[in-house]
């Protein structure tokens, strides 16, 4: 197809995938789970996850979104050969549209706290304690605010292309992260106490292997913090030349995002062991429980300005390709212009996040089985769909689509392109299969 945008460079192509890979999955999603899951043990879940089911759906998704040109839905259908075929690709699509609902929500109450660090954390001069100032802040009107706010950067990006909106975006966003990040971790290093919490992300307790709900926890953490089955790596694999290879690509991307995440850990948890706070804090470890180290901390306010805005601007690339898949479905598939495309989605993923951000305050009443509105969503996506979505793309790549065409498309070696496909035929949809019943308690 002529006119097609495309990615300006390679390079661009890894900075953009990486800045959707790294994102609030990394650090507060990670971070919270690993505290929750045995540390180092978890660590190693999510590594054995990440190299024989992520990476294969990895390269599988490029292809999809590379031989096609095309975002999920129109290039399932031409994958298929039949019309019917369009059906495949709606998951990904839903999947990227219930996260692009709930993510800016969790994004705003970053760009909060930054904003008031960056102000010198008067709140915390103030002698409010974190948690009643959480609290607070979620119980009122106020995260609708910074949820459209976030929303808002989205569409600023996405309206300006693949080439002139969301590559230059990352182009800027990812080394500026890459940069806090490291500067974070430097000074968590060199707080006294640090070896413990080191010791908690390094050196795995066997013991949490045995409890198959960490299992479970490690490979739902994988397909979100690698953007498996979203539609964003098909979307971002549409806009890459065909001449371009894709192991390479995959391989930087899967590294990478392990990377962040590890770094991530080595930020987080020595500042926790050294100020002696709960490592097993939950979602609220990074709005809590960091405020409470930020606080104790020489230095604090400007330590929690660089945190806090560390997971803006990794949030920003990741919701800016959450955001891409539903403009690209939009733009492909009706031929609706990029900034009206750009608008609507952004409108209606607002809309529908509307109960995740005042769930904890004035739509409280709004809840299903006890759980919030953000965590209905978080769950409905990450353990439903993902999962489920992962599964069809790998029966697909490894069923419907022409062994010697999907073979040529992976880019792979004779090989390892039989091991690929092997793994997507059989290995991925029984693994995750079994993992998804398990948790519906089936099995
Ligand atoms: N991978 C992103 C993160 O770790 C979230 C994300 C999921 C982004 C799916 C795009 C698609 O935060």
């Amino acid at each position: 197809m002529t006119g097609r945008e495309q990615w300006a460079s390679n390079a661009g192509f890894i900075l953009a995938t990486l800045g959707c890979a790294v994102g609030l999955g990394n650090i507060w999603r990670f971070s919270y789970l690993a505290g929750q899951n045995g540390g180092a043990a978890f660590l190693l879940l999510y590594l054995f996850w990440v190299v024989l089911i992520c990476l294969p759906l990895l390269i599988a998704e490029f292809a999809i979104g590379r031989s096609t040109q095309r975002e999920p839905t129109m290039a399932f259908e031409k994958l298929g050969g039949r019309h019917a075929w369009w059906l495949a690709g709606v998951p990904s699509v839903l999947g990227a549209f219930v996260i692009l609902a709930y993510y800016p929500v969790i994004a705003g109450w970053a760009l909060r706290f930054f904003l008031d660090y960056l102000g010198g954390g008067s709140e915390a001069r103030a002698g409010v304690n974190p948690e009643a100032r959480f609290g607070a802040f979620i119980a009122s009107w106020s995260p609708l605010l910074w949820q459209a706010a976030i929303m808002s950067i989205g569409v600023a990006i996405v309206s300006g292309g693949i080439g002139r909106g969301i590559e230059l975006a990352n182009r800027v966003l990812m080394p500026l992260l890459a940069l806090l990040l490291i500067g974070l971790a430097g000074y968590g290093l060199t707080l006294p106490g640090a070896g413990a919490g080191l010791a908690f992300v390094f050196l795995p307790d066997w013991s949490a292997l045995s409890d198959p709900s960490v299992w479970l926890a490690a490979l739902g953490q994988a397909f979100f913090s690698l953007s498996i089955a979203t539609g964003a790596l098909i979307t971002y694999g549409s806009y890459l030349p065909r001449e371009r290879a894709l192991p390479g690509p995959a391989l930087a991307v899967a590294l990478g995002d392990t990377a962040f995440a590890i770094v991530a850990g080595v930020m987080i948890f020595p500042a926790v062991f050294s100020f002696g706070v709960d490592p097993a804090a939950g979602p609220t470890l990074a709005f809590v429980t960091m405020p409470k180290v930020f606080e104790q901390m020489p230095g604090g306010a400007v330590a929690g300005a660089a945190f806090f805005g560390l997971l803006v601007v990794a949030a920003v690339t990741s919701a800016i390709s959450l955001l891409e898949v539903v403009v690209a479905f939009l733009v492909d598939r009706f031929g609706i212009g990029r900034a009206r495309a750009a608008l609507l989605a952004s409108l209606a993923g607002f809309v529908v996040g509307i109960p995740a951000a005042l769930g904890e305050g004035p739509l409280a009443w709004l809840r299903i089985s006890g759980r919030s509105m953000l965590d209905v969503m978080d769950f409905l996506a990450s353990n439903l769909i993902l999962p489920l979505n992962a599964m069809l793309i790998a029966l697909f790549v490894g069923w419907v689509w022409r062994a010697t065409d999907a073979r040529e498309a992976s880019d792979l070696g004779p090989a390892m392109a039989r091991w690929w496909r092997l793994s997507l035929r059989y290995l991925s949809p029984l693994l995750i299969g079994a993992v998804l019943l398990r948790s519906l308690g089936w099995l």
